[in-house]
């Protein structure tokens, strides 16, 4: 559909870790709600600009440069989970992926999926309705077993794995926690067991390193507004070739068909039986969110820039400075003993005395904006967060703590 168009071409930035030069209108002074909503960046908003003015200028004139450009953006997806770009899909986000890869397994009754106490619902929700729909029995663990402080405990995975499963669900990083489960290991259980395996990666994608090969992964999904920066509702998810061929295509839309467009071309080309993708872009069934794809893009090209093992090291950095001082101010850290269990996200149980939302209502009064997932303090800095920042968002925590204690 591109060819012989050119895509708009790449913000011209310069992306620098600890650096938000290119975040001039942010108000919080330390922005550490990247596992939340991340703010866009002018890279973002430039690449968002040029292709609403494109479709302002030319209309349908606009979807061919924008449609190379989103082929240029699943190539820097798919190199940031050492994939391939054919084999990603630009979906709304992680719950809608999920959702129809749920909704499109060749499911036969009496099937089993391990699903963890604890995860985020996003990737525990679609397939328990696939539960419903196929007469598919769920398997809950413990997400706790692989956060324990004396490492990972497989027993009960092990356990559940002999009794037979046909797909695992689990995220790369969990929400509340800040655990970086362990992929591969978890990924060499599966495929021992011939057990799939479905990660929600929207809290590692962009600042967590991911290699689906490595990991096992056969089925990823991940929404665009965490850690890849860009807007809400511009998200990707990726699947094996031979497991996105074996999906039955319930959801598939106009768009999902080979040569979609070319009967609004060509004339005598209006058929219903062309072939549907057999990558797992048939869940492009529908006119794309071209604008909301050019943020991601210019979003995702400053993380390429920096690269995500440099943005991992840097955030760990920003943790370590930060973890110990709270600990002193009476905080009970989550942060995994085990450097490799780690993430973008650092949260803590607060003093007894105090509500985490009570504290990130005063940290918010004071520039900080932070997160309370399920009663914890929850601090994730990105590469733009600088170092120097800790010890003045330590200033607040004092002050906040201060105020909140009368
Ligand atoms: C682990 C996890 N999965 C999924 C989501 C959201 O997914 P979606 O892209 O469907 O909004 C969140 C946070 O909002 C999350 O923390």
């Amino acid at each position: 559909m591109s060819a012989g168009f050119e895509p708009t071409p790449l913000p011209d930035v310069e992306a620098r870790l600890g650096d938000r030069a290119l975040f001039p209108e942010l108000v919080p002074w330390a922005y550490l709600n990247h596992s939340a909503i991340s703010p866009l960046s002018s890279a973002a908003r430039v690449c968002l600009e040029q292709a609403a003015g494109l479709t302002a200028r030319e209309g349908l004139g606009g979807f061919p440069p924008l449609n190379a450009q989103r082929k240029r953006l699943k190539q820097t997806l798919a190199a940031l989970i050492g994939g391939q770009a054919e084999d990603i899909a630009l979906v709304p986000g992680t719950g809608a992926a999920l959702g129809a890869i749920a909704a499109c397994m060749p499911w036969k009754p009496g099937d089993r999926i391990i699903l963890f106490e604890g995860e985020f619902p996003a990737n525990v929700t679609p397939w328990l309705q696939a539960t419903k729909a196929f007469g598919v029995e769920p398997v809950f663990l413990p997400i706790a077993d692989f956060g324990r402080p004396d490492g990972p405990d497989f027993d009960r995975l092990d356990a559940a794995l002999a009794d037979g499963a046909r797909l695992l669900a689990i995220s790369a990083v969990q929400f509340q926690t800040g655990l970086q489960v362990p992929l591969a290991e978890i990924g060499r259980r599966c495929r021992a067991h011939g057990c799939e395996l479905a990660v929600d990666a929207i809290q590692a994608v962009g600042a967590v390193p991911i290699d689906v090969d490595a990991m096992g992964i056969d089925y990823l999904a991940a929404g665009g507004h965490k850690w890849l920066m860009g807007p809400q509702g511009a998200g990707f998810a990726w699947a094996r070739p031979e497991k996105a061929a074996a999906l039955v295509p319930r959801v598939a839309g106009w768009m999902s068909h080979v040569s979609p467009v070319d009967f609004l071309i060509a004339p005598g080309m209006l058929r219903y039986d062309k072939p549907l993708r057999t990558r797992l872009d048939f869940l492009e069934g529908s006119a794309p969110n071209g604008l909301g794809y050019a943020a991601l893009e210019g979003a995702v090209h400053c993380i390429a820039q920096i690269g995500v093992a440099a943005i991992f090291e840097h955030i760990q950095r920003w943790h370590d400075a930060v973890d110990g001082p709270m600990v002193e101010r009476g905080f009970r850290s989550r942060r995994a003993p085990d450097a490799a269990r780690r993430s973008g996200v650092l949260t803590w149980t607060p003093p007894k005395d105090l509500l985490a939302a009570n504290i990130s209502l005063a940290l918010g009064r004071r520039g900080v904006a932070c997160s309370t997932p399920e009663g914890l303090l929850r601090f994730a800095p990105h590469w733009p967060n600088a170092l120097g920042e800790v010890p003045l968002v330590l200033g607040a925590v004092d002050e906040a703590l201060a105020e909140l204690r009368g």
